[in-house]
C-alpha cells in the first residue's frame, strides 16, 4: 500500500506499508546482497544507521546457500535476524552483470555461476519461486537489463521480450503467494521499466507494463554506461507514464546527487552499492562534501569524520584513527567506514523527507546537488 502525503513539483513524499512494516519515501534501500551488508555489517547495525528497508539479491542467494536453504530456515528475516522491511532483486540484472555465458530465449536465461561456473536457468517464474522462498516483501520481476549505448532493434525486441516475462511473472507470483505454506503470502510484486536510452520504447514499455496494476514500479536499465545527463532525460520522459499512486524505484542508483535529482523527478526508492563500496576505499561523505580518509593530512585529525554526524563511528572515532586503521588494513577499519556512509545516505534521505515536509525541497536541492559528490573544500 502507497500514500502519498505531499508533493513538491514532481518530487514526492509518501508512506509505504508491507508485511514488515512502513516506509517512509523518498527512501535508500541499504544493499544486503547475500544477506549480509558488506564490510561486516549485520542486520543489527542497520537499525542503528537508520535503515528502513534492506535489499538482497535473488541471483547469489540462489547460488549460495540456495533459496532452499533459507526457505528451510524461516525465510531471509528470520535467517538474517531483519525484521524490517525487505525487498530482492530478481537477478534479472546480476545474470548479465556477473555470470559468465549465457544463453537468452524466450523461455529465460541460461547462465554459468560466477562461483564455480555450473550451468543454471532462470526465468520468470525460477525467479518468483526464488524470492517466494525468500520471503522478502517485494519482489522483483525478472527483467533483462541491456547495456548503454544499445542497437535500437535488439532494446525494442529485448523490452518486449521482459513485458512478456512479467506476464509470466505476475501468474507465477499470485500462484505462490496462494499457496499453502508459503513463507510470506503478503510478498509485492514490482514491473521494471526497460528500453534503454530510447523514449519512445521506454513509454512504449511502461504503457504496456502499468497495466498489469503491479504494487510497484521500477525505472532498470539506468546507470548502465550511459551519460548521467541522459539517465534524467529518460526518467523525465517514462515519469508521466508512471502510475501516480503506486511508488517508483530508480534501481542502482546512485551518488547523493543522483538521488536528490531523482527525488525531483518523481522517484520515491533508490539502491546503491556505492556507499558501501566507496567506503571501503577510504572515500567518505560528508555535508561539505567527500573526503579520502587515507589522505596524510588526516594523519593527525582528531576531529570524527564530519563534526554534524551523529553516526555511532562520528560519535567514537576520530579521522587519525580511521585513516591508520585503513591503511593498516584492518578490518575494522571497512566496518566504520560503511557504518558512517551508510548513515549518511539514510540521513540524507530523512533530510529530503524533511525537506519536502516542510516544503523547502527546490531549495534544498539548489543546496546540495552537486555539492554532496565532489571533493570537500
Ligand atoms: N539493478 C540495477 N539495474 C537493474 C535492472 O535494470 N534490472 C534489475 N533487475 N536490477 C537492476
Ligand atoms: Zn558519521
Amino acid at each position: 500500500m502507497f500514500q502519498l502525503l505531499k508533493t513538491e513539483v514532481k518530487a514526492r513524499r509518501g508512506v509505504f506499508t508491507c508485511p514488515h512494516g512502513t516506509v517512509q519515501t523518498p527512501v535508500f534501500m541499504n544493499v544486503g546482497t547475500c544477506g549480509a551488508i558488506k564490510g561486516a555489517v549485520s542486520a543489527h547495525d542497520l537499525k542503528e544507521i537508520g535503515c528502513q528497508i534492506e535489499l538482497s539479491n535473488t541471483y547469489h542467494l540462489h547460488l549460495r546457500p540456495g533459496d532452499d536453504v533459507v526457505r528451510q530456515m524461516g525465510g531471509l528475516h528470520k535467517f538474517m535476524d531483519w525484521d524490517g522491511p525487505m525487498l530482492t532483486d530478481s537477478g534479472g540484472f546480476q545474470v548479465f552483470s556477473l555470470s559468465g555465458l549465457r544463453k537468452i530465449t524466450e523461455e529465460g536465461v541460461t547462465f554459468a555461476s560466477h562461483i564455480d561456473g555450473k550451468r543454471i536457468f532462470m526465468g520468470p517464474e525460477e525467479s518468483m519461486r526464488i524470492q517466494s522462498n525468500l520471503g522478502s516483501d517485494i519482489a522483483m520481476a525478472f527483467d533483462e537489463c541491456v547495456e548503454n549505448p544499445a542497437p535500437y532493434d535488439y532494446v525494442k525486441a529485448s523490452c518486449e521480450r521482459t513485458a512478456r516475462w512479467l506476464d509470466r511473472c505476475a501468474v507465477e507470483h499470485r500462484k505462490l503467494n496462494e499457496a499453502p505454506g508459503c513463507v510470506n503470502p503478503g510478498q509485492m510484486l514490482f514491473g521494471i521499466n526497460q528500453g534503454g536510452t530510447y523514449a519512445d520504447l521506454r513509454k512504449w514499455h511502461m504503457d504496456e507494463i502499468a497495466k498489469l496494476d503491479c504494487d510497484g514500479y521500477a525505472i532498470g536499465g539506468l546507470a548502465v554506461g550511459e551519460p548521467t545527463q541522459t539517465m534524467y532525460d529518460i526518467i523525465e520522459a517514462v515519469e508521466p507514464h508512471m502510475p501516480k499512486e503506486k511508488p517508483r524505484y530508480l534501481m542502482g542508483v546512485g551518488t547523493p546527487s543522483n538521488i536528490i535529482e531523482g527525488v525531483a523527478r518523481g522517484v520515491d526508492f533508490f539502491d546503491c552499492v556505492m556507499p558501501a563500496r566507496n567506503a571501503r576505499h577510504g572515500k567518505l561523505y560528508t555535508w561539505e562534501g567527500t573526503i579520502n580518509i587515507k589522505n596524510e593530512k588526516y594523519k593527525l585529525d582528531s576531529r570524527p569524520i564530519d563534526p554534524t554526524c551523529n553516526c555511532p563511528v562520528c560519535r567514537s572515532f576520530s579521522r587519525a584513527y580511521l585513516r591508520h586503521l585503513l591503511t593498516a588494513g584492518e578490518m575494522l577499519a571497512m566496518r566504520l567506514a560503511v557504518l558512517h556512509n551508510l548513515h549518511f545516505y539514510n540521513e540524507l534521505m530523512l533530510r529530503i523527507r524533511e525537506a519536502l515536509d516542510q516544503g523547502r525541497f527546490e531549495a534544498f536541492r539548489q543546496k546540495f546537488s552537486g555539492k554532496l559528490d565532489r571533493p570537500a573544500a
